[in-house]
C-alpha cells in the first residue's frame, strides 16, 4: 500500500443551513480552474463518506449503509494545480484514517472526461470525484440485493457531496454516463470496484 497523506481535520460547523444548501443545489457543468485547498478537499471527502462515530465494531459514516457494510470507495481525480500541495493524480480516500493514498500519478481529468461520452466540460474542474462500489462487501450478507443497496448508497454519497460543496461555497456536477471498463483502466482501479458516479467539484464559473 502507498504511503498515506494525512488530511486536515474536517470542520463540523458551517455557515450555510441545510435548507440553503438544498435550495441552491444544482448540477454544475462550468467550473473555474481555480485550485482547491487541501482543507476544502478534506471537507468534501468527510462530507461524502467520512467517519462520524464508532459503534458495533464499525466506523459509522456520513452516509447510511445497509448492515453498516460500507461497500463504496471515493477516489479523487486531482488535476495539475487542482488541489494546493497535491501532485496531480488519482487519490483513494481512506475514511477510517481520514487520509489519502496515491493510486496513480498524472493529470487524468481529460482522459476521464473522454471516457464519459466526451463530456469535456468536466475536465476543467480542479477535482473530479469518482464513487465506486465493491458489491461483494454488501452481497456477502444480502445476496443480489447487495447490488441494489450499493447503488442506493452511492446516491446518498452523491447528495452528501452536493450539499457539502454548497456549504463551503463550491459547486458540484454529477455524471452517470461513462464507460465503466475504461474508467477502471484510466484510473488504475481494481476490477472489483465498479464506478457508479462521477462528480466534478470546484468554483462556479
Ligand atoms: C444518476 C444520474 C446521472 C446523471 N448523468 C449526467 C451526465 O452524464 N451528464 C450530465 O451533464 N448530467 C447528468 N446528470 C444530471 C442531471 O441531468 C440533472 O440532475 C437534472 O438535469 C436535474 O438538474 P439539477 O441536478 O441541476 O437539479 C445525472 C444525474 C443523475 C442523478
Amino acid at each position: 500500500m502507498a504511503a498515506e497523506i494525512a488530511l486536515p481535520s474536517p470542520s463540523y460547523k458551517g455557515t450555510v443551513s441545510v435548507e440553503e444548501a438544498l435550495k441552491a443545489r444544482r448540477t454544475h457543468r462550468s467550473f473555474q480552474s481555480r485550485p482547491l485547498t487541501l482543507k476544502q478537499f478534506s471537507q468534501i471527502l468527510w462530507g461524502a463518506y467520512g467517519v462520524t462515530d464508532q459503534k458495533y465494531g464499525s466506523f459509522l459514516k456520513t452516509a447510511p449503509s445497509a448492515g453498516a457494510l460500507y461497500p463504496l470507495d471515493i477516489y479523487g481525480v486531482v488535476g495539475k494545480g487542482g488541489v494546493e500541495t497535491l501532485a496531480p493524480g488519482i487519490y483513494h480516500f481512506r475514511p477510517e484514517n481520514h487520509a489519502l493514498e496515491l493510486v496513480k500519478q498524472g493529470d487524468l481529468r481529460a482522459e476521464v472526461a473522454r471516457q464519459a461520452l466526451q463530456q469535456m466540460w468536466m475536465a476543467k474542474a480542479p477535482l473530479i470525484l469518482v464513487i465506486t462500489g465493491e458489491y461483494k462487501r454488501s452481497s456477502i450478507k444480502y445476496g443480489p440485493r447487495g447490488v441494489t443497496y450499493t447503488h442506493i448508497e452511492a446516491g446518498h454519497v452523491g447528495q452528501n457531496i452536493f450539499l457539502q460543496a454548497e456549504a463551503i461555497g463550491l459547486k458540484a456536477g454529477i455524471v452517470g454516463a461513462f464507460n465503466n471498463q475504461q474508467i477502471i483502466r484510466v484510473m488504475g482501479l481494481s476490477t472489483s470496484h465498479d464506478p457508479l458516479l462521477i462528480m466534478p467539484v470546484g468554483y462556479s464559473e
